[in-house]
């Protein structure tokens, strides 16, 4: 598996995403400004990878900070808080990360700053273990919806370069795999930034997974001639109602699906679920450059000077859509997210497939 992130040596090294597949390369980040602006210009990107990123930020710009007390500390540490969180507004998974770390923080504020310093390097290298933990998780519940000989359409990348490890949709692929089926992938390449073509297609062939890419126009008419079974896609952001923000285009292949009686599943972990925002609607869209879609690679020009743009990078795909939103405690309909957002919720009941 690929390595999106890690720390090492007192610094977060991340695997530049934006020149995949021309180009492995690993940029050593010192500061979290660096960080900040490796998940803007999406070095990395993919909802956990940069709840991941966001956390070891905050680790990082922890470092730098000369503090007397806790409360001079957390006053000090409030920009770093804030530079991260203003990265990129659609995944919750930034503030999530944000807001455990001030969690942590608080329950440890006992402790000397320079052992606070310590004790946030070790809670962002465990945030990106448990991410890993995570993801395989979700692969053994969903793996039951892969069947032998499917085909299987995804969007975007919600692979290992998303997260920590294994990734969301793909993690029920290599863990089906794994337990000896035999299945297709059909990527799509996800205009404008071609996560599909660059990311998925790449780091399915390194799995050894079968992969076909194809252009997003295309999806539609494979599954009229019944050639796909099943799409399983990520998301960024999960609504109390179960409705699904992820990239764009997410949206146009889920009516698809239901045009087509074809199951459409959404991979998450929990932390991408943003209990406190009723419905979908009230999901912020990031809104990006014109140059993603009028250039190609930032350099190749295919579009007239001066053409107006729009180019927001998510879309929301409504709750009535999704068959399943895979977790890493189990499959659930989506009209049941509100379920698991009350305390002690029975998961057995709320579950729609057995334990793995
Ligand atoms: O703009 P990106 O590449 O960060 O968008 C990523 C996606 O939309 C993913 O599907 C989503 O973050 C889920 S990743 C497990």
């Amino acid at each position: 598996m690929v390595k999106t992130i890690e720390w090492a040596g007192g610094k977060v090294m991340m695997l530049d995403q934006s020149r995949l597949p021309l180009e492995v390369r690993y940029i050593e980040c010192d500061s979290y400004l660096t960080v900040c602006e490796g998940i803007k210009k999406l070095w990395i990107r993919g909802a956990p990878a940069i709840g991941i990123a966001a956390s070891m930020g905050v680790a990082l710009g922890a470092q730098e900070i000369t503090a007397g007390s806790y409360d001079d500390f957390l006053g000090k540490l409030e920009p770093v808080f804030g530079a991260l969180l203003a990265t990129r507004p659609t995944a919750v998974n930034i503030r999530w990360a944000v807001e455990r770390l001030r969690a942590f923080l608080e329950r440890n504020r006992q402790e000397s700053v320079l052992r606070l310093k310590e004790l946030l390097i070790a809670e962002a290298k465990e945030i990106l273990e448990e991410d890993i933990r995570i993801n395989r998780a979700i692969g053994e519940w969903g793996a039951q919806f892969i069947r032998d000989g499917d085909t299987v359409l995804t969007h975007c990348n919600a692979g290992s370069l998303a997260t920590g490890g294994y990734g969301t949709a793909t993690a029920p692929m290599l863990v089906a795999r794994e337990q000896g089926r035999k299945f297709d992938v059909i990527a799509d390449e996800t205009r404008p930034v071609l996560q599909g073509a660059r990311l998925t297609a790449w780091e399915l062939m390194q799995e050894g997974i079968p992969v076909t890419l194809i252009t997003d126009n295309t999806a539609g008419a494979l599954m009229k001639k019944g050639e796909i079974d099943l799409a399983i896609v990520g998301t960024d952001r999960t609504a109390l109602n179960g409705d699904v923000a992820n990239k764009i285009g997410t949206y146009t292949v889920a009516v698809l699906c239901k045009e087509h009686g074809i199951p459409f599943y959404v991979a998450a972990p929990l932390s991408s679920i943003d209990f406190s925002i009723p419905s979908g609607d009230l999901i912020p869209i990031e809104e990006r450059g014109p140059e993603e879609v009028t250039h190609i690679f930032g350099t190749c020009r295919i579009a007239p000077e001066g053409v107006k743009v729009r180019n927001p990078a998510f879309d929301v795909t409504p709750a009535r859509y999704v068959r399943a939103i895979i977790t890493e405690k189990g499959a659930f309909r989506p009209g049941d997210i509100r379920e698991l957002s009350r305390p002690g919720p029975d998961l057995s009941r709320l579950r729609i497939i057995r334990e793995p």
